[in-house]
């Protein structure tokens, strides 16, 4: 016989949509906890992501980071409450893992599942720093997603823009790719446009003749690309890359892209204020939310606007498990949980709000 949940609860959460193996715990009066087992030294020698191998190695790390997890924290498996795992959107071999897991601890343990939007997860880790004050404008800038977000509450998120093609971080990985920086580049990128000197007329900022709040980084890529090809640029060595021994036309160009990119970001979201001018906070998540120029700007933005600024601390703008427990105990706190049956979303998916009243609650 399942126990009653508290609001009060632990939440185990477990992260398995891309490249990180991630177990996190959440538990009220302590702050984020997790165990991160990154991928991407094994997918760096492909240039991206291999799916296939991506959902073996989470297969391989899980149990044993859920273990340390619970050990680290001083935490028998017994003392969870509830389980919280990224039910999307995501590569959908990965989440499979991930989501055979979770259901099965929830089933051997007795406790409630949550399966959580991971995009979600990446905004309300904004309160990790402080609560959010709703409503709130959420930017969401991660490898896989743009989307700005009409945010009411921790469970009410209204898309009001997204991008059509390639995401900000697509956008930087693929650019620095072109460059021949390691993989993934967003982070080099911005640390070579922090030495660099942009010229803000080299590049247009894609896809703003419109009104809308969505947005299109592909043409941006492309444009990088030409510019590449029709000039003379120094070759960096990828296999020894060293932040000093890039040549400067290159931190300039550099400059430039992250410019374009920052400078496109904040006008849409300019919009999205815009159309939604009650907004008391922005908050600001995903990968993306860790470059430099995109955590400066941002809060000159939110404070020119009157707005409180939230930005996760670097280390929990990536993919994390801590996130998805909280997001998973804010859910429950709610009286809410997911049905056993509920299935992963693959990305390009809508993933719903279809959670089911937790009968075993207790406020
Ligand atoms: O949220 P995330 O860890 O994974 C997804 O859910 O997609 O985001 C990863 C993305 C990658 O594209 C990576 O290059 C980008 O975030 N990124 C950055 C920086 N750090 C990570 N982009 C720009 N500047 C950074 N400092
Ligand atoms: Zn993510």
């Amino acid at each position: 016989m399942p126990r009653p949940l508290r609001s009060r609860m632990i939440c185990l959460g477990i992260e398995t949509s891309c490249d990180e193996t991630s177990v996190g715990v959440w538990r009220p009066g302590h702050g984020p906890r997790d165990v991160v087992h990154s991928q991407i030294p094994m997918h760096a020698v492909f240039g991206g992501v291999v799916p296939e191998l991506a959902s073996r190695e989470h297969l391989r790390q899980l149990d044993a980071l859920v273990q340390t997890v619970v050990r680290d924290e001083n935490l028998g498996l017994h003392e969870v409450d509830m389980i919280a795992v990224t039910r999307g959107p995501g590569l959908l071999g990965a989440l499979l893992v991930g989501i055979a897991y979770a259901k099965s601890l929830a089933l051997a343990l007795e406790i409630p599942i949550v399966g959580v939007n991971h995009l979600h997860a990446h905004l309300l880790a904004c309160e990790f720093v402080e609560p959010i004050e709703y409503p709130a404008l959420g930017l969401l800038v991660s490898g896989g997603h743009t989307h700005l977000y009409w945010m009411q509450s921790s469970l009410d998120f209204e898309l009001v823009g997204r991008t059509l093609d390639d995401a900000a971080g697509e956008a930087f990985d693929k650019i620095a790719k072109i460059l021949n920086l390691p993989y993934p580049g967003g982070k080099y990128i911005d640390v070579l446009a922090e030495e660099g000197r942009a010229d803000p007329r080299l590049f247009t900022r894609p896809y703003l003749n419109n009104s809308n709040c969505d947005f299109s980084f592909s043409g941006l890529k492309t444009a990088v690309a030409q510019y590449v090809a029709s000039h003379d640029l120094p070759r960096i060595d990828y296999a020894d890359f060293r932040v000093d021994a890039v040549p400067a036309p290159i931190k300039d160009l550099c400059a430039s892209v992250n410019l374009t990119i920052v400078q496109t970001l904040l006008e849409k979201s300019r919009r999205a204020l815009v159309a939604h001018p009650q907004a008391r906070t922005l908050c600001v998540a995903g990968g993306v939310a860790a470059n430099s120029m995109v955590r400066r700007e941002f809060s000159r933005f939110a404070t020119l606007h009157g707005l409180k600024f939230l930005v996760p601390d670097q280390n929990y703008c990536g993919d994390n498990g801590a996130m998805i427990a909280y997001t998973g105990q804010r859910i429950a706190a709610r009286g809410l949980a997911s049905a056993l049956d509920f299935e992963a979303i693959p990305r390009g998916k809508h993933v719903p709000n279809d959670y089911i009243v937790n009968p075993f609650f207790k406020e």
